[in-house]
């Protein structure tokens, strides 16, 4: 079913294929016509971070950005579900197209840019909602704030979503926001952390919950980057760490339709580089915080070996794209699989 759903969405570009995908999964929810067709969610409870995960298979962050498809998302089975990133002010993003899939490669270049409905919308879509996934908020600051002021934003943003979400993510490895992965390094990452882990304490205190706040890290650092990265969230005891957003190196691409377009890669030709770099920091935290496999998981062997790599979990982007539904369970049993073992 998905293989023909997705020859007719493939016809579309990119951006438009996804809403209408999203608006058709809406559809569908509303008659009631979803769990039919999909695998019950596979129950699997894993614990990470304090949370029992209904299964180890989240959806990654930037499908569902505004909060508006969670009823639906739900109904297919992921353990988890990350929306945003949400900036505190709605914002347009960069101009289209901005949005390109090389089917060649089945890998997808985005320079969205943080095109969103604002802080305000995504807290009314859910604060009512009553999802079996947990649900993870995923922060990030204005194109118009200063990179110096960043913090502010992912407090302003803290704040507002604390009550609503199980997790809370800050992402600074977006590549098309200008500035912002510097935030990653030495002592910028510090001072941005430092009031967010103050933050966090004295919400925890207030609503008497006590929501991790985990960081959203790039594939594109080399392994002194990552070893001090690593240091910096062990001290600052951060909660979990989440493992990787789109890579900036378009090798993998090059010569291929859309391979030169300025943003992000995602899909196949991530799958060794997060690998690799949940290896890397898996080795650097020794398990002082656990890891959010993300980049390039197309099957249940990915799933699983980024599992063997270092991740407790693991979400999908590129590979639900392609691949659609049924890799949610099939993941989902392969981690489970290898619990039993
Ligand atoms: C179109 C698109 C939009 C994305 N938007 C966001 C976003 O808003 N925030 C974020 O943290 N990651 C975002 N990502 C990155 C994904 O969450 C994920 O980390 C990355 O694509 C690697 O996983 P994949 O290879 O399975 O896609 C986006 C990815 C794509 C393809």
């Amino acid at each position: 079913m998905y293989s023909l759903a997705r020859k007719l969405l493939f016809t579309l570009s990119g951006e438009a294929a996804h809403q209408i995908a999203l608006e058709s999964l809406d559809a569908a929810a509303r008659l009631r016509l979803i769990k039919p067709f999909v695998a019950k969610r596979l129950q699997a409870p894993v614990k990470v971070m304090g949370l029992e995960f209904p299964n180890a298979v989240g959806l990654a962050a930037g499908l569902d950005k505004n909060a508006d498809h969670l009823n639906s998302l739900d109904q297919l089975g992921f353990g988890f579900i990350e929306v945003g990133t949400v900036t505190p002010r709605p914002q347009p993003g960069n101009p289209k197209p901005r949005l390109f899939r090389i089917p060649e490669q089945e890998a997808i270049i985005n320079r969205m840019g943080f095109n969103n409905k604002g802080l305000d919308h995504l807290v009314n879509q859910v604060q009512n909602q009553s999802m079996n996934a947990l649900l993870g908020i995923n922060l990030g600051k204005n194109l118009t704030t200063p990179v110096e002021e960043a913090v502010n934003d992912y407090l302003v943003g803290l704040e507002a979503v604390y009550n609503f979400a199980d997790y809370v993510t800050v992402n600074i490895s977006s590549p098309n926001t200008p500035g912002l992965r510097n935030l990653q390094y030495g002592e910028a990452l510090k001072d941005l952390l430092q009031p967010l882990k103050e933050a966090q304490a004295r919400l925890a205190d207030q609503h008497q919950r006590h929501v991790p706040l985990v960081v959203k890290v790039a594939p594109d650092m080399d392994e002194d980057e990552l070893q001090s990265l690593a240091a910096t969230l062990r001290q600052l005891k951060l909660d979990g760490v989440i493992a990787t957003n789109t890579t900036l190196d378009k090798s993998a691409v090059e010569g291929l339709r859309y391979g030169e377009e300025a943003g992000g890669l995602s899909g196949r030709p991530l799958t060794e580089k997060s690998c690799e770099i949940t290896r890397q920091l898996a080795d650097a935290l020794e398990g002082d915080l656990p890891i959010i496999g993300v980049g390039g998981i197309f099957s249940a062997e990915d799933a699983v070996e980024r599992i063997e790599a270092g991740a407790s979990l693991v979400q999908l982007y590129t590979g639900f794209i392609y691949r659609g539904p049924s890799l949610i369970s099939e993941c989902a049993e392969a981690i489970a699989g290898m619990n039993k073992n």
